[in-house]
């Protein structure tokens, strides 16, 4: 996935786009460029690989062009280099164009385009565009009509912004598939990927469909389909606060945003905790009872730690609604033709609310009938436009690439998820849900409390920072939290490691046990316990390296493990929330002192809009 930003005003282009790609940069962050239109029949454009302040050490920002378009690079088709950052242009330089998503047929269209006398500097798919816009404005169609002409040629999916340089008073842009947000100004107007660097400009948003293709200039907006017909979309205001998306005085936005979690937690939670114990669990769902009682099976899809969050998802919905649930990564769902009876209700849990195989999985499992549900964190998202249900998690944006408050966050509405459906078909018994409600209270300052353990987390950091493995065990609603504290140590300090659930250990990843082995183990007090701990005296008697993690009081691992971090006692079923903290910020620190770069961590990106 790429970052794409646009602007046409008064202001200089050149400050305004740099500043919108940095709030864009975990979007990906291979390469950039920006295209800067003077408005004299030709286009300043500067492009670097990696980094974006490559680019901002060759941008003139004095440079008074007020219509430009930027972008920021995740590589799909062409090695991250210079040559291959955008903006592309034409041949003749007279047009360029910035990408995010593939077109699959370009070597197609390049080879026509090339018999035609034009020609390439590029590696990618996205170049065949401009080629292609100019090509047809040497036929003597208009840029608008060339600009449609041209998309009708490209398969696969795109949103993208294109500018003339002849016409220097209109940018044109289009969606089919990753996401594209108009800006509204007064006398300018701007464009991005997602609402955040708008926020600093303007709350007045229109989040383009797809197949829209939008004419930006300085005095307004217009929408249209690709046959022409204009096109009304609603303006929307968003609520979120630019402060929300910097540091705030921490050194990576992951780190922050571990420390958001008790206020992520109480936000998520807000309005949404029954005040009376009679009164049902308000949640925003457009379900009936009848309709929650008359599920049969639910389909749970998403990627990466959404999809540990599906796990968690899975063990709560089926304990608490003892309704069938069924986890598959999105990229395998989407082909293996799943068998949708009547009364199935599909989940996509998605952060971005734009991975786009997530978006897929729920678009087959609708095509078969499936009734379809979204969790999501970004309001305005594609997942919260097609999805028929959509529950928010507050969690405020999340730009840390690595996730860690929009998981939490995902666990808490997945408890009141099983809570309300589980309600619904009467099979949820009420002294535990009063518990759990009263646990969900608890959390926030639970959380506090363990993120004060962060100094014993350091020392585990810096003994284990140059450990070259890392296996992690739990049991239960824990097992996905073993899998996510795996999970995020590979993402950030590039550390193998897998995690495990405890009694599958002795079928195989046993193996790896040797003293040079951390063992990060999760053993709250509930019924795996002693399970637990008997695979944990295994472990110990190869040597194994135990890091655990009990609650408090419980002296079950001494001189067993390594060493122990005492938790609160929570209800075992919030105990993931809970057990994931220390691990990220295990995950974080051993990051840090190795010098990774935690926020944009290699070959990574935000979510992947791309398939
Ligand atoms: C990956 C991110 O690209 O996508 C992960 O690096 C994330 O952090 C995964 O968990 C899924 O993203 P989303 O937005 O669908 O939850």
């Amino acid at each position: 996935m790429c970052g794409i930003v646009g602007y046409i005003g008064q202001q200089s282009a050149a400050t305004l786009l740099l500043e919108g790609l940095k709030t864009l940069e975990y979007r990906g962050y291979d390469s950039a460029g920006i295209a800067l239109a003077p408005g004299d029949g030709a286009f300043r454009v500067t492009r670097a690989s990696g980094k974006l302040v490559n680019l901002q050490g060759r941008l003139d920002p004095r440079d008074p062009a007020t219509l430009g378009i930027g972008h920021t690079r995740w590589a799909t088709h062409g090695r991250p280099t210079e040559e291959n950052a955008h903006p592309h242009r034409s041949g003749d330089g007279k047009v360029v164009a910035v990408h995010n998503g593939i077109f699959e047929n370009f070597l197609e269209l390049r080879k026509e385009l090339q018999d035609k006398g034009e020609s390439f500097l590029s590696e990618t798919d996205t170049e065949a565009f401009p080629v292609m816009v100019s090509h047809l404005l040497k036929g003597g169609v208009t840029f608008t009509e060339a600009f449609r002409q041209a998309l009708g040629r490209m398969e696969g999916i795109y949103a993208i912004a294109c500018l003339h340089a002849d016409d220097p008073n209109r940018i044109l842009a289009a969606r089919s598939g990753p996401p594209l947000v108009i800006g509204l100004g007064e006398g300018e107007n701007f464009l991005a990927s997602d609402v955040v660097p708008l926020l600093r400009h303007t709350r007045r948003v229109i989040f383009l469909e797809d197949g829209d293709l939008a004419e930006l200039t300085r005095n307004g907006v217009r929408i249209f389909d690709l046959q022409g017909k204009e096109l009304h979309r609603p303006i929307q205001n968003i609520p979120y606060d630019p402060v929300a998306a910097e540091k705030g005085g921490f050194k990576h936005f992951m780190q922050k945003e571990i420390f958001e979690q008790p206020q992520a937690i109480s936000n998520t939670l807000l309005n949404r905790l029954p005040i009376e114990a009679s009164e049902p669990i308000p949640l925003e769902l457009p379900f009936t009872d009848e309709d929650l009682k008359s599920l049969q099976r639910i389909h749970i899809v998403a990627c990466g730690t959404s999809w540990h969050a599906g796990l968690v998802g899975k063990f709560l919905i089926e304990q608490l609604a003892r309704t069938a649930v069924e986890v598959d990564y999105a990229s395998e769902y989407r082909y293996r033709e799943p068998v949708i009876p009547e009364g199935t209700l599909i989940i996509g849990i998605t952060q971005s609310g734009e991975t786009a195989d997530t978006l897929a999985a729920m678009k087959e499992a609708a095509s078969r009938g499936a009734r379809t549900l979204a969790i999501c964190n970004v309001l305005g998202s594609t997942a919260t436009r097609t999805a028929e249900a959509t529950i928010l998690t507050h969690a405020g944006p999340e730009i840390g690439v690595a996730s860690t408050k929009a998981f939490t966050t995902q666990l808490a509405v997945l408890t009141l998820l099983a809570l309300r459906i589980g309600e619904a078909k009467g099979t949820v018994d009420p002294k535990l849900r009063a518990e759990l409600l009263q646990g969900l209270r608890e959390l926030p300052a639970h959380l506090e409390h363990i993120s004060a353990l962060e100094p014993r987390i350091i020392q585990w950091a810096q003994r284990w920072r140059d450990a070259s493995d890392f296996l992690y065990l739990g049991r239960g609603p824990l097992y996905p939290i073993a899998l996510e504290g795996a999970l995020k140590l590979k993402e950030i300090s590039y550390i193998h490691a897998e995690g495990y659930p405890a009694g599958e250990m002795k079928h195989g990843p046993i193996a790896l046990i040797d003293k040079d082995l951390p063992v990060v183990a999760l053993m709250p007090k509930d019924s795996h316990r002693e399970k637990t701990l008997s695979n944990l005296q295994e472990a110990a008697a190869r040597d194994g390296r135990i890091l655990g993690l009990v609650t408090q009081g419980d002296r079950g691992l001494d001189g067993i493990a390594e060493d122990v971090l005492e938790l609160p006692e929570v209800h075992p079923w919030l105990a993931p929330i809970l057990y994931v903290l220390p691990l990220q910020l295990l995950s974080y620190h051993i990051a840090v002192l190795r010098g990774c770069d935690v926020d944009q961590p290699r070959n990574l990106a935000k979510s992947v809009t791309v398939e």
